[in-house]
């Protein structure tokens, strides 16, 4: 082989690699991974039926005192006995903390809570296999009484109503 070709055929070697690995870099690409975790954390949003899905539970006595139970025993850990996120065990934690009390978690619905609790994100487990249903009904009566304002929480449980009334199923 004549040295013109096998300088031609290194650099066509050598213009594979580059392209090769632009590709692989592009497929495993580190950087849009990172714009998915900046956008997961901004927005944690409850598909539009699980939002619909009207709370089964009156929030009675009985299912605040409930609530209050179930709180105390898995939530307090991390969200802290206010709701404000200074629990014991969120100091171990890489995530902030939200603050049950914020006004962007009473404006939705009980549904949309119920769901968050249930399926859980990040540090937040999901309770769907460690709680009844009725009882993650119960906790989410028990935060919206305790710790949205009353304003707050009538306009959540307007909220709610008005979706069932739009139609919502209450499944
Ligand atoms: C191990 C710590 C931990 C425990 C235990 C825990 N949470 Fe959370 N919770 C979190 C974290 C962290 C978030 C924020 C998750 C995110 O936004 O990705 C969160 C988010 C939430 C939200 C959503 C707030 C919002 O911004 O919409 C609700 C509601 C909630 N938790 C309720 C509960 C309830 C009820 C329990 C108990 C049954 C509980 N959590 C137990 C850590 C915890």
């Amino acid at each position: 082989m004549s040295p013109l070709c096998v300088g031609l055929r290194k650099s066509v070697i050598a213009f594979a690699i580059i392209t090769a690995s632009a590709a692989l870099c592009s497929v495993t690409g580190v950087a849009p991974a990172a714009e998915r975790k900046a956008a997961d954390k901004s927005d944690w949003k409850a598909p539009a039926r699980a939002a619909r899905k009207k709370n089964p539970v009156e929030p009675a006595k009985a299912s605040l005192d409930a609530g209050k139970k179930v709180y105390a025993a898995e939530c307090a850990d991390c969200h802290g006995p206010r709701g404000a996120g200074d629990g014991p065990g969120a100091r171990e934690l890489k995530e902030a903390m939200p603050s049950l009390a914020d006004s962007k978690v009473w404006a939705q619905t009980d549904g949309e809570l119920f769901w968050k609790v249930s399926t859980g994100r990040g540090d937040m487990p999901g309770f769907d296999d460690m709680l009844e249903e009725e009882d993650r009904w119960h906790v989410v009566n028990y935060l919206r009484a305790t710790f949205g304002t009353k304003a707050q929480a009538r306009r959540g449980d307007n909220r709610a109503s008005q979706a069932s009334a739009r139609g919502g199923k209450s499944e």
